[in-house]
């Protein structure tokens, strides 16, 4: 079948489907909006939670050395003393003289090219920043006047359990995710004696006082991250550390991402106690390629930080050998997963002189399944659709709709992403048949009614 022309696409096209058929809406939005914080609607959890399940079955429930854990997002103030974050959690910012505006100056230096990052001490960065001032302008007002960086920490601090006593150290909401697999390790060890090596892994909300969250749901101040933490003996991490980049890789491959829209990148500046860290970036409409995922080998640090901080032995002892192990981390948002996914699926084409907008999702993705659609609203179809509908509920994500033309219908499922259209129409009543629409080839089908659920249950499992 010939192909229909493809017209470019571009991530205003994507924030504005997605607002318009409730898959992410701004935070607050009826009170003029919180910058970084968004909701996912009606479409968007059911996208969300698939992508969250493909990540859960794949990472934790195929695996035998990976054990799944939720952990509380609050935790005891010296949990982030002991992490570093306290002290050295921050990004460079600097603040525009003529109107206050504040901006991220190593992503304003990166953005003309001059190599920069968060992990720069205050004097290198600032050196660049004064090399390159009169290339960087306000967003706000364009002029070219800033204030020195400084390190600005992005630590949200809560008022949990903070009744009277003044003084007493704040309890942050989570910086990272990850702290909470390192407070459970022995707990983890105690419960379910692991073998050597193993991993654990968690999807746990993440907060970040971001100087400027910006690029949709790319930067938030709230967000969610799927992590694993993989537990090795001390310098095995040259083996294993490859297997998981390559592991990695192939999970988005199986999410159903396009290879050419995938790169690695290495990173130079490494926090003091990493050893090596590569990124998988994701070439996103409009924006290019920008980090997805985060492979990072963090050393023997968060548990010899953590049996420093809390008192508590977590080394872990081998056939009388002890020691602390080290940690290789993969740590994604679900949100820039979310936005890749939707990047890739968004499609818009050319069928004859109209344009149609289709979301092209792998099939285990899309946030609905099927759609029964009764070729007119009159009782003697809409009657036996809802019946169809109903029968089909409990095995897939269904959805019913009958207002507007078949046309119409069918336009508004391929926005949505839906890969089959299921048609009740006058004929249905003798030959107890439909017809199937597939998304993508538009083609149809006359299908038995009695061989419906098993023809869907295999092209949606194909
Ligand atoms: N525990 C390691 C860690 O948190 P990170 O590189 O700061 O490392 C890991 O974050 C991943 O979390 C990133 O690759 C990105 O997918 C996601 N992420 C980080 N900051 C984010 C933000 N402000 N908004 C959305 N996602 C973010």
């Amino acid at each position: 079948m010939e192909e229909n022309k493809k017209i470019e696409k571009t991530m205003d096209d994507i924030i504005s489907l997605s607002k318009r058929k409730g898959f992410v809406y701004q935070g607050s939005e009826i009170y003029g909006g919180l910058a970084g914080a968004f909701d996912f609607g009606p479409l968007g959890v059911e996208l969300l939670n698939n992508i969250r399940s493909f990540w859960w079955k794949e990472v934790v429930q195929k695996r035998e050395d990976y054990y799944g854990l939720d952990s509380a997002m609050f935790k005891h103030p010296k949990v982030w003393e002991a992490s570093g974050h306290t002290s050295g959690f921050s990004d460079p910012l600097a603040e525009c003289r003529n109107c206050n505006t504040r901006i991220r100056v190593d992503k304003e230096l990166m953005n003309i090219g001059v190599v920069a990052d968060e992990k720069m001490s205050e004097e290198e960065i600032n050196k660049l920043f004064e090399e390159n001032k009169d290339k960087i302008k306000c967003h706000n007002c364009g002029k070219k006047d800033f204030s020195r960086a400084r390190n600005f920490n992005m630590l949200i601090k809560s008022n949990y359990g903070d009744f009277t006593e003044k003084g007493s150290e704040p309890v942050y909401l989570p910086g990272e995710a990850c702290q909470g697999i390192y407070l459970n390790f022995k707990n983890v060890i105690d419960s379910m004696h692991p073998k050597f090596p193993f991993g654990i892994a968690q999807i746990n909300k993440a907060f970040r006082n971001e100087i400027s969250p910006r690029n949709f749901l790319f930067r938030c101040r709230e967000f969610e991250q799927a992590d694993t933490q993989y537990f090795i003996r001390p310098n095995e991490n040259k083996d294993k550390y490859e297997e998981i980049k390559q592991e990695r890789w192939q999970w988005y491959l199986d999410l159903g991402l396009s290879e050419e829209k995938l790169r690695w990148h290495q990173h130079e500046n490494l926090v003091f106690y990493a050893k090596d860290a590569w990124d998988i970036e994701y070439n996103y409409p409009t924006y290019g390629f920008d980090e997805l995922e985060g492979i990072h080998d963090r050393t023997d640090y968060d548990l010899t930080q953590h049996s420093k901080f809390s008192g508590v032995d977590l080394s872990f002892n081998e056939d009388g050998n002890k020691f602390v192990p080290w940690i290789l981390e993969t740590s994604v948002g679900l949100g820039r997963i979310f936005l890749a996914v939707l990047s890739e699926a968004y499609t818009k084409e050319q069928v004859g002189d109209e344009t149609r907008v289709v979301l092209k999702f792998p099939k285990k993705l899309a946030p609905i399944k099927v759609a029964f659609l009764p070729l007119s609203k009159k009782d003697e179809l809409a009657e036996p659709t809802k019946e169809l509908f109903n029968s089909m509920k409990d095995k897939f994500v269904c959805q019913y709709d009958e207002t507007q033309s078949i046309g119409k219908r069918y336009r508004r499922q391929d926005e949505i992403g839906t890969p089959y259209c299921v048609t009740f129409d006058f004929d249905s009543l003798e030959d107890n048949s439909v017809t199937v629409r597939d998304r993508d080839t538009m083609e149809q089908e006359r299908i038995k009614i009695e061989e419906l659920e098993d023809y869907l249950t295999t092209k949606l499992n194909n």
